[in-house]
């Protein structure tokens, strides 16, 4: 499904670069993923795995994750998603050490909580990206007497932890805080009751936090987050978690802001970055022109922000942001939306495709 979100977020972008004359944009594409190992028995073309780790600036990836003919998924011999080299491969090779997710109900979403609207949801999860549960260390024993065995090591480093911790304490200063109090404020999700590394996250993040003075701590247990979450997520601003935990509480944010069709993401390191839809690769409505293109296309706003602020380019800025109000505009002023947000008050509205969504995207940005 990702062929068919992608380009409609690279159209998109060939047109903020035909607008804007202070930046230039070169676009490479790539196929990767399971489709592409059927085919190839590669994850991608080495063409492919250079280019990117070597000459892109920033990557968008569409979602990876295919079916074969008898409908299994496909897999590398390892067990691993065919497609896992591409997407935790690079985080982990690119050092992309901040998984970025924003959770906002936009206007013209159905909610999926009665009682909240979109002035009591906006937040932005940070996910630390390179170590947790999801390093490569784990293993399976088989046919032995007691059983099978299988083991997942779980490192959580200091320097890991403090650094993901700045990203967030940063990245609250920069926001306008929680939609409750206005407070800026990080809360610090953990299982530190119980787990010895997330009980050095959570002092990681006390260590960085002496720097950012006006910054409110808070803190919760994952468990307790997820329910909170829910009850009064207009009391979070910015959330940093460990690596598995962040991955589950950030598809709670994804229902949060009215499915996983409309939620973005960034993968940031130090000097790149990856950018792609929360979702993976639909399987279910992959090739029928149904998938919502919002999560790619905010993926791509979310990538103009980061290559403005490295280039010290504002035009990219203003392209990020005038990606963003033409979304706000087609859902706050039209009915155009695709199946999966036909829900409420637009459960009787004819759904739209990817690319009538997209179209209408593009008409309504204001460059
Ligand atoms: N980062 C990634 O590339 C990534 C992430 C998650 C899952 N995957 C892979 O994707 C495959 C499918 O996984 P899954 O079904 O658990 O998760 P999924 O995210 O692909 O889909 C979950 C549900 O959300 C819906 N959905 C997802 N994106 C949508 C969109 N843009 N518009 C409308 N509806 C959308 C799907 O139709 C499905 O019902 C698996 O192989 C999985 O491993 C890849």
């Amino acid at each position: 499904m990702g062929k068919e979100v992608i380009p409609e977020a690279v159209e998109i972008m060939k047109e903020a670069a035909s607008r804007y004359k202070s930046f230039e944009v070169e676009t490479s594409e790539f196929e990767c993923g399971g489709a592409y190992y059927l085919e190839h028995d590669r994850e991608w073309s080495e063409d492919a795995e250079r280019f990117v780790k070597t000459e892109a600036d920033a990557i968008l990836l569409g979602g990876i994750g295919a079916k074969n003919d008898k409908g299994e998924t496909v897999k590398l011999p390892n067990g691993n998603l065919a497609g896992y080299s591409v997407v935790i491969g690079l985080r982990q090779s690119l050092d992309l050490f901040a998984n970025v997710r924003p959770v906002k109900l936009l206007e013209g979403i159905h909610s999926p909580i009665a009682d909240k609207t979109s002035k009591d949801i906006d937040m932005v999860i940070v996910r630390e990206n390179t170590e947790g549960l999801y390093i490569p260390a784990r293993g399976r024993l088989s046919n032995r007497e007691e059983g099978d065995l299988a083991v997942d090591l779980r490192v959580i480093t200091a320097k890991a932890s403090e650094r993901v911790s700045r990203f967030a304490y940063e990245l609250a200063e920069s926001r306008s805080g929680a939609p409750v109090d206005g407070a800026k404020r990080v809360t610090c999700v953990d299982k530190s009751n119980i787990l010895a590394g997330c009980r050095l996250f959570r002092e990681s993040f006390d260590k960085v936090g002496l720097d950012f003075p006006k910054i409110y701590k808070d803190y919760a247990y994952v468990d307790a987050w997820t329910l909170w979450a829910i009850q009064k997520p207009e009391y979070y601003d910015v959330v940093v978690t460990t690596n598995a935990f962040g991955d589950i509480i950030s598809d709670l944010g994804g229902a949060l802001q009215g499915g996983l069709g409309i939620s973005p993401s960034a993968n940031i390191g130090l000097s790149k970055a990856m950018f792609e839809p929360v979702h993976g690769s639909a399987p279910d409505i992959a090739g029928k022109n149904q998938a919502n293109p919002i999560a790619a296309i905010l993926s791509l706003a979310m990538m103009f922000d980061w290559l403005g602020s490295r280039h010290g380019n504002k035009d990219m800025a203003k392209a990020a942001e005038a990606i963003r109000q033409g979304i706000e505009s087609t859902l706050r002023d039209s009915d155009v939306r695709t199946k999966d947000l036909c829900l409420g008050r637009w459960s009787n509205v004819a759904a739209s495709s990817t690319s009538e969504v997209a179209s209408e995207i593009l008409k309504r940005i204001k460059w």
